[in-house]
């Protein structure tokens, strides 16, 4: 019997041409729909995936019987909406990060889907990377023991979104990301959500309970100031998350600074540790790289984002690798961090 085939709405055109992209490749996946609020955008989109039907409304895509899922890539400050709307409407949902802009909407987007009986997914790209699912795989072996710190960082040099990035202009099109309404927060929301996530993911995904942490901008304000463009938003923050178990983590991002571009995370245990980008594995004398890692571990499969989105609505079983229910710990540490950084003081999650 042939797989069961599943009918995708894309909202977005940015970034949501990379989600057209990837479910084009997934078997029995097609893109039946896409929206936009550019029409010619979300028409060439449609031709070039053989998509029947274009909107500029998510309403009317939403209310669509034919469509089983609905993939949404658009400002921040729309996934809560979108999402709701999809769900309530009996589609499934992938949403791009970060999958909220405060704990709130996070927490009924969670709803609606429970309500709906519904897959809600959220596009934390970095956690699918082939590195990040073999060292992932080695946490769950019990490779490093108890994980007891991990630390995080990316520090970009001229990595503004509309002032000097990205350099091709796919994605990152809209000038919502650096305003605060619309994209929730800067650095720490665009590239922070993910860095958090991966270091977050390596020890085990434990329940946060409380954060400090603290927000810049300084680097780029002059260069704002001069195109007119708004100055609202961090471009570096940096925050410490105190977990249950006695763990922590602390985290470190920025678009611009006068420092080394790095982006690393690195995971501490009593029995190993591991780090990323490269990956490696410590344990013992040895040190493990990328390949002979996969090798070791034997048998390792590597996941992509848009086919296990898939596999999750055709399997209600299938535990999700990034569901909307644990996503919302990650929304709470960012707005946690946020708030620190607003109060001056420690902020409890629980
Ligand atoms: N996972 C990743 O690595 C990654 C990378 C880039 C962007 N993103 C995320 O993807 C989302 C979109 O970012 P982008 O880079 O594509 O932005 P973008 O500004 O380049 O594109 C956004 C698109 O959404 C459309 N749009 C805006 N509001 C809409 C609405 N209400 N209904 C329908 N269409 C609407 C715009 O017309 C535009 O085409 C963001 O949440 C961003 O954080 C994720």
């Amino acid at each position: 019997m042939g797989k069961q085939c599943i009918r995708i709405g894309v909202v977005g055109t940015g970034f949501g041409r990379y989600h057209m992209d990837g479910f084009g490749k997934v078997d029995g996946a097609y893109v039946h729909a896409v929206c936009d609020l550019n029409e010619e955008e979300a028409r060439a989109f449609a031709d070039q995936y053989g998509a029947k039907y274009v909107f500029t409304d998510f309403r009317k895509m939403a209310a669509m019987d034919e469509l089983d899922a609905i993939s949404i890539a658009v400002p921040n400050c729309f996934h809560a909406p979108i999402a709701i709307e999809a769900l309530t409407r009996g589609k499934h949902v992938l949403v791009e990060k970060p999958m909220a802009l405060n704990p709130k909407e996070a927490e009924a987007m969670v709803a609606a889907a429970r309500k709906a009986g519904k897959r809600l997914m959220v596009e934390q790209a970095l956690r699918f990377k082939e590195e990040t699912q073999l060292l992932r795989a080695y946490y769950d072996r019990g490779v490093f023991g108890d994980v007891y710190f991990a630390k995080s960082t990316w520090v970009r040099r001229k990595g503004w979104p509309k002032l000097n990035f990205p350099p091709g202009g796919t994605m990152g099109r809209g000038e919502w990301f650096i305003q605060k309404k619309m994209a929730g927060f800067g650095a720490l929301g665009d590239i922070g959500v993910h860095l958090l996530d991966l270091a977050w993911y390596l020890m085990g995904t434990p329940k946060p309970v409380s954060v400090t942490g603290m927000m810049w901008t300084k680097v780029a304000v002059a260069q704002l100031k001069k195109k007119k463009l708004p100055c609202e938003v961090d471009e570096m923050a940096a925050g410490t998350i105190r977990f249950e178990g006695g763990q922590m983590l602390t985290v470190d991002v920025c678009w611009d600074a006068y420092n080394e571009p790095t982006q690393k995370v690195r995971v501490f245990g009593d029995k190993g540790g591991a780090s990323l980008f490269p990956a490696k594995v410590y344990r013992g004398e040895d040190i493990m790289e990328t390949t002979e890692l996969s090798t070791t571990f034997g048998g390792f499969d590597t996941v992509d984002p848009y086919e296990h989105f898939i596999d999750c609505v055709r399997n209600p079983k299938l535990k999700c690798i990034a569901s909307g229910e644990e996503n919302v710990q990650l929304i709470k540490m960012l707005d946690g961090i946020a708030r620190s950084a607003e109060t001056g003081k420690e902020v409890r999650l629980t």
